[in-house]
């Protein structure tokens, strides 16, 4: 049986082509740290680091590598934004479509006065016109910053990030942006968007490996946020407190250079490929899938059925049917990997009217084949059927305690 991996927006399936003989490389070829050391193979290391910062800035039009701090993950890239800017008192305004990366930490500071206010999305995971247009009243005195995905990672819809910025800006607060789910697929201008800060992870859309990810920011952001991570650099040694300059204000601690070197891989082959390209093979292949997903009877699509509007996910909701069931049958059965659950961002799901049930979630690479995508759809027809055929060989449930 051969598998399919249709769970990329958890992470990507295969890695860029290079990325592992990137890794590869350094570890049996350099090995050596950065920042510390003079001799040959430490500037070496050195100017893929720096490669990987100016190629970060290529790509989300931004214009000071040494303001690309990498970290090992976008959840830690938020977590050191979020605990560096904001204090008690403070206001912050969100979507109701975020991740846990960015509720959790920001729940946590709720013990320490912060004020969060949610921006809800309609039920199609969309911030409609109507909504933007409410968004001003919601800006008070002390709000500090928006921090918003730019797609949700439950049901693939995009988020108006130009026109939030417009308004972040005119307001003068802070827009910090987690690219999670649509870096490498969609293009993000940080000018363009006006935003300030803008989280990254290398594992997803970017075809990197796990372990690296990091964020962009600028000169005012920067400025006037605390860092969470202190320690050695390389610079300074005689300071016994954190360098203010960046990256090193907020880069503490040996970096995953196996991870950049990897990353430098998979960005070199973004843009060889081109962005554009891949986004419409991911988008060929949605359709393809989306149309026939729809005849079945049994499957509602959560989020926007509109092309322009979406990212490569596919999330579906079984008013009938157990979404955990299906997953595994696909799984065990067919060999096709899906996530099925509320995909850590309940908020989604209860926007999405899919809380507390779930949905189950085929996330897509544009290096799937149409042949996978319509397999996937055969076989979901099998498994529903199957499905309905073993509950109804099952004696009816005894009602439950009331
Ligand atoms: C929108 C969004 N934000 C944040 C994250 C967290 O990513 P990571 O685990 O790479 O930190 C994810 C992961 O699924 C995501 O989809």
């Amino acid at each position: 049986m051969k598998e399919i991996y249709l769970d990329n927006a958890a992470t990507s399936y295969p890695k860029a082509p290079g990325v592992s003989e990137a890794i590869s490389f350094y570890l049996s070829s350099i090995g050596c740290n950065v920042n510390r050391g003079a001799y040959k193979k430490a500037y070496q290391a050195e100017e893929i680091v720096f490669e990987t910062r100016e190629l970060l800035c290529r790509l989300f039009h931004f214009d000071k590598p040494e303001h690309v701090i990498f970290t090992k993950n976008i959840t830690e890239s938020l977590n050191v934004i979020i605990k560096g800017l904001l204090k008690p008192g403070d206001h912050v305004i969100v979507s109701s479509m975020e991740h846990n990366a960015v509720m959790r930490p920001l729940n946590s500071l709720k013990n320490r006065n912060l004020e969060v206010t949610t921006l809800e999305c309609n039920t199609e995971g969309e911030l409609s016109e109507e909504q933007l247009k409410l968004f001003p009243s919601l800006v008070k005195p002390h709000t500090k910053a928006v921090i918003m995905t730019a797609a949700s990672n439950v049901c693939g819809t995009m988020l108006p990030l130009k026109e939030v910025g417009k308004i972040c800006r005119e307001h003068h607060i802070f827009f910090i942006v987690d690219s999670a789910q649509t870096a490498g697929f969609s293009e993000i201008d940080m000018n363009l968007h006006h935003i300030d800060a803008l989280a990254f992870t290398g594992h997803k859309g970017l075809l990197g490996p796990q372990g690296i990810g990091g964020f962009l920011i600028n000169e005012s952001l920067a400025a006037v946020m605390d860092s969470l991570i202190e320690g050695g650099t390389g610079s300074f040694s005689e300071l016994e407190t954190q360098p203010a300059y960046l990256p090193d204000k907020f880069e503490a601690g040996t970096l995953n250079v196996p991870g950049i070197f990897g990353l430098n891989a998979a960005l070199k082959y973004l843009f060889q490929i081109g962005i554009g390209t891949i986004r419409e093979q991911e988008l060929h292949l949605l359709d393809l899938f989306m149309l026939r997903l729809l005849e079945i009877p049994q499957i509602r699509l959560v989020g926007k059925r509109d092309l322009r509007k979406r990212t490569s996910i596919v999330s579906i909701d079984l008013p009938n049917h157990d979404c955990s069931e299906l997953s595994y049958r696909l799984y065990k059965e067919y060999g096709i990997m899906t996530r099925s659950g509320l995909h850590c961002a309940p908020s989604a799901h209860r926007t999405l009217g899919t809380f507390p049930q779930g949905t189950l979630r085929f996330s897509f690479n544009h290096f799937n084949t149409d042949k996978e995508a319509l397999q996937t759809i055969d076989c979901v027809r099998q498994s529903l059927k199957l499905q309905v055929l073993s509950k109804s060989r099952q004696p009816p449930r005894s009602r439950p305690p009331q």
